[in-house]
């Protein structure tokens, strides 16, 4: 199966082809230079770069595929939320029309199950699994039981992860979006778990809350009075040695709060055979290493996708979309785009022309 994949959620255009297994062509155009001069994504300028963006990117991936016409794409696959709302309908827009024109079934993805689908890339997920999406709007944990499934168990009531990273590294300056650098920094300093306190485990559910730790970290910013840094070039030696140790303590304290969670998680599900890392967050130098010897030591497979793999792409989009077409499912073709905040619906038809 030949599949076309559009990604155009938030703040990257992205096509790929993916053919028999694997992305023949896989383009990324990231908008973030853009939106860096606001701290953060526009949607309006999103969505008009979006629509500036992708029909070229759709020449050039179908051209390096080697089917400049789009001759022998069978499938249109393309993000259906969640995502900024004007973003998300030029993606979908271009591939209802795509479809169209080629006559073949579009089908509309989850961008979350994308993300942790996109596990497959590193080797294959053995069901059942438990998947952790930590992505700029989300933190969710997954129950995966079988393919294409997904029960949720945990989600987060305010800000996501990514989010509280971005937010902390406004407070000190640092460049848009922040969590990388976040990252890189902790790498240069030593945590003090007694900073800040775990966000939200005086329970016993699997749902999270940064907002508190956001505000925590602004407080001692305050009491600190850190020098302001001067970001117009990032520079890890021109950053003071306070700055690199509280980035340590801020990513030691998500990332052992996401492993708190996680742990909950597996108490529930005993059965689970695979820990799925996903989403931009599992970008994050730390959070994979701490999960991956937390799942060495649980007997558990780790999978997460190429770090390059876990931000947004089309490729992860045409990967998910293959498989439920391969279970015979496609969307109608008057599906809706879905905002942020709201579910997306498993409302797949059957595709009736569909042949094992
Ligand atoms: O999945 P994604 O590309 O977009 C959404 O669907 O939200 O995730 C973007 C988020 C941003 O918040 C970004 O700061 C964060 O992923 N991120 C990281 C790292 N790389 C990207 N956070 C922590 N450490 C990183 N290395
Ligand atoms: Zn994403």
């Amino acid at each position: 199966m030949i599949c076309l994949g559009i990604e155009t959620s938030c703040d990257e255009t992205s096509v790929a082809v993916w053919q028999d297994g694997r992305f023949v062509s896989d383009l990324v155009h990231s908008q973030i230079p853009m939106h860096s001069v606001f701290g953060g994504v526009v949607p309006e300028l999103a969505s008009r770069e979006h629509l500036r963006l992708l029909d070229g990117l759709v020449c050039s991936a179908l051209e390096t595929a080697g089917r400049p016409s789009g001759q022998g794409i069978d499938l249109v696959a393309v993000t259906r939320g969640p995502g900024l709302l004007g973003a998300l309908l030029v993606g979908i827009a271009y591939a209802k029309s795509f479809a169209l024109a080629l006559g073949v079934p579009v089908i509309g993805v989850n961008h979350l199950h994308a993300h942790l689908l996109a596990c497959d890339f590193t080797a294959p997920i053995e069901y059942p699994a438990l998947g952790v999406l930590v992505s700029g709007g989300h933190t969710h944990i997954y129950d995966m039981p079988r393919a294409c499934e997904f029960g949720l168990l945990g989600r987060t009531l305010d800000d996501a992860a990514g989010e509280a990273f971005d937010k902390i590294a406004k407070l000190l300056n640092l460049p848009y979006p922040g969590g990388k650098y976040i990252d890189i920094l902790a790498r240069h300093g030593t945590s003090d778990p007694r900073l800040f306190s775990k966000p939200y485990l005086h329970n016993d559910n699997c749902d999270f809350s940064f907002s508190g730790l956001k505000t925590a970290v602004a407080q001692y910013v305050q009491k600190k009075s850190f020098a302001a840094i001067d970001y117009s070039e990032f520079d890890v030696d021109a950053i003071g040695q306070e700055i690199k140790d509280l980035c340590a303590s801020v990513n030691d304290t998500i990332v052992e709060t996401l492993l708190e969670k996680t742990r909950r998680a597996l108490r529930l599900r005993p059965e689970v055979r695979t820990l799925c890392l996903a989403g931009g967050v599992a970008a994050n130098s730390h959070l994979r290493r701490k999960f991956s010897a937390f799942a060495d030591d649980s007997g558990l497979k780790f999978l997460a996708p190429a770090q390059n793999y876990c931000g947004d792409n089309a490729a992860m989009i045409s990967h998910a979309g293959v498989k439920w077409a391969q279970k015979g499912f496609m969307s109608p073709m008057d599906f809706e785009a879905v905002p942020r905040g709201r579910n997306v619906p498993d409302d797949f038809i059957v595709n009736p022309l569909f042949k094992e």
